[in-house]
């Protein structure tokens, strides 16, 4: 592993999630479940505020009668909620049942299991011993990483580094075996003596079941959809034949996506069970380039426009030898999560150009590029390989009387990996004056009151006097709207401290005062300043400030 940015900020963020009640390991009373992970009081209420916030800003409120800034013209946007498990055939043609799979390499001697494409070695020699070191840091890390692993290996102490000859540069372990490095020369990241690695194995991603009481054959096999797209893909023509839409126009789901990554890490960044949030836009083949640059765009300003740093955030245009032929282009949204080295960036979102790929899958059979077109892929008998549904996905676009098959423009994010970047971007710390005046370090997490699981709590300075009835009036009428909390337990300092790590942007204290005119204090999370204000007023006051 590499060595991250800021692991203790890191730790931090881990150890006030698990507290505060915002991410748990799955199971965990029997050890948790690697690359699990369930979401507690706070944090289901922010990754549905996060949801919801997307699903608002690209489904619900969408203005279907103006184009936005940067679009070429008006569109639609329709939602939709397709199961999990699906027909096998849709993986078939899709490209999944093939194609999505990691090669997958084992340690005999440590047990642990790597990406094959993840390790890194280079030929190291000390007097009469001579080994392929590798590990599984990557980027600036690696040269420090095998030094470290070689002067393990060969017994020597840290003075004695400069002893090892190396031979050749730090290459991929996949290219070294490619290049004649065997596997039994290859000491492995964890192991004490070469000889322990297994030969890589092919690994689908896709978590099987089986569909019915009698399991055992082909025909009751089953697959978790790795991701949400294709249920999209496959009621192409039951949207358009059953709501208005014409293209172009977008179709979003949210839903869960299964996929049994080998190596799950970085708390939730690399889960097995995720939430994904995926829009697929229709568009005239003609138009797609410019939908594409609109939807990269939109998407970016998406996450600037909800709070993330924009010193954090990297949109990474992929290289042109990096996109499919029939791609126009393919962009990554990326954030410089704590638990990554410095410079590295974990992908966010991804937006691509996916040409007539997908709906040509579907109605023709699994796609495969010769001499750069889309062919259907054949067996040995000629046949195709993986048979399409054989309907009619091509559209009549009755404006310019042509008929076509509509280009896919596909931003692709990640729920799981929102929040967490959300959850990685509030966390500050900082020091704030306490009740008399002397300062105190707080912990605060200064989310965007969009996405805040608690919008405001309504606090009575003591439990006497009339103060918990009023501010009891207060959370009954300001509850309606939306997500408040009532407490009276503890001094006024304790209970904003727990509000700040909570991430709740507003306090409202009712007081002696509020009792003679009805007014209360409002405190800003972030900028701590209190204001008087009507007690009458708040519900309308937040409201505003909310949107
Ligand atoms: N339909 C396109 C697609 O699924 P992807 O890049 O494989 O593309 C899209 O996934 C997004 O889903 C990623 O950008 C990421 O946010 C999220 N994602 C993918 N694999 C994940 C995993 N194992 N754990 C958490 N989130 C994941």
């Amino acid at each position: 592993m590499s060595k991250p940015l800021d692991q203790s900020r890191m730790d931090k963020i881990v150890s006030l999630a698990k507290r505060r009640g915002f991410i748990f390991p799955s199971s965990e009373i029997y050890g948790g479940l690697n690359g699990f992970w369930d979401y507690g009081p706070l944090g289901v209420a922010l990754k549905r505020n996060l949801k919801d916030a997307w699903w608002h800003d690209m489904v619900a409120g969408h203005d279907e009668l103006a184009a936005p800034a940067g679009a070429p013209a008006p569109y639609e946007m329709a939602g939709l909620d397709c199961t999990i498990i699906m027909h096998p055939q849709v993986w078939k043609c899709s490209g999944h049942f093939d194609l999505f799979h990691d090669w997958m390499i084992d340690c005999r001697e440590s047990k642990r299991r790597y990406r094959y494409d993840h390790l890194t070695g280079r030929w190291a020699a000390h007097r009469d011993k001579r080994t392929f070191v590798t590990t599984d840091a990557s980027g600036d890390d690696v040269p420090a990483e095998l030094a470290a692993r070689a002067q393990k290996f060969f017994g020597l102490r840290a003075k004695q580094v400069d002893e090892i000859a190396w031979e050749g540069e730090p290459t991929p372990l996949p290219a070294a075996v490619a290049a004649g490095v065997t596997l039994a020369d290859s000491l492995g990241p964890d192991a004490s003596a070469p000889g322990s690695l297994t030969a890589p194995r092919e690994f689908n991603l896709m978590f099987e079941t089986r569909i019915g009481a009698v399991a055992g054959g082909d025909d009751d096999r089953a697959f978790l959809r790795p991701e949400t797209a294709q249920g999209i893909f496959v009621n192409f023509k039951n949207v358009l034949d059953t709501s208005r839409v014409r293209v172009p126009f977008g179709i979003c789901q949210i839903g869960k996506s299964f996929r049994n990554e080998i190596t799950p890490r970085n708390f939730t960044f690399r889960s097995r069970e995720f939430e994904q949030m995926e829009i697929e836009f229709f568009c005239r083949p003609a138009d797609s380039a410019a939908w594409y640059r609109y939807w990269r765009d939109r998407r970016w300003r998406w996450y600037l426009d909800l709070g993330l740093t924009a010193s954090r955030l990297r949109l990474r245009e992929h290289d042109r030898d990096e996109l499919s032929h029939y791609s126009c282009g393919t962009a990554d949204i990326e954030y410089a999560f704590p638990f990554l080295a410095a410079g590295e960036f974990g992908e966010l979102e991804g937006i691509a150009h996916r040409g007539d790929f997908d709906l040509r899958s579907h109605m023709e059979g699994k796609l495969v590029r010769r001499d750069g077109d889309l062919v259907v892929e054949t067996g040995a008998d000629g046949k195709p390989r993986h048979r399409g549904s054989g309907k009619d996905l091509s559209y009549f676009d009755d404006v310019s009387r042509e008929r076509y098959v509509p280009h896919v423009i596909e931003p692709s994010a990640g729920a799981d990996r929102a929040v967490l970047a959300f959850l990685c971007d509030a966390y500050h710390e900082d020091e704030v004056p306490d009740e008399d005046g002397k300062p105190r370090s707080r912990t605060v997490m200064k989310l965007h009151p969009r996405l805040a699981p608690v919008k405001a709590a309504i606090l009575p300075l003591v439990k006497k006097d009339g103060m918990p009835e009023l501010a009891g009036e207060l959370y009954r009428s300001l509850k309606r709207q939306m997500t408040c909390q009532y407490d009276e337990k503890g001094s006024v300092g304790r209970r904003y401290a727990r509000q700040d790590e909570a991430g709740t942007p507003w306090c409202l204290t009712v007081d002696g005062q509020s009792l003679a005119d009805r007014t209360l204090t409002l405190r800003d999370r972030d900028s701590l300043v209190q204001e008087r204000v009507p007690l009458d007023e708040v519900p309308g006051l937040l409201r505003d400030r909310l949107t």
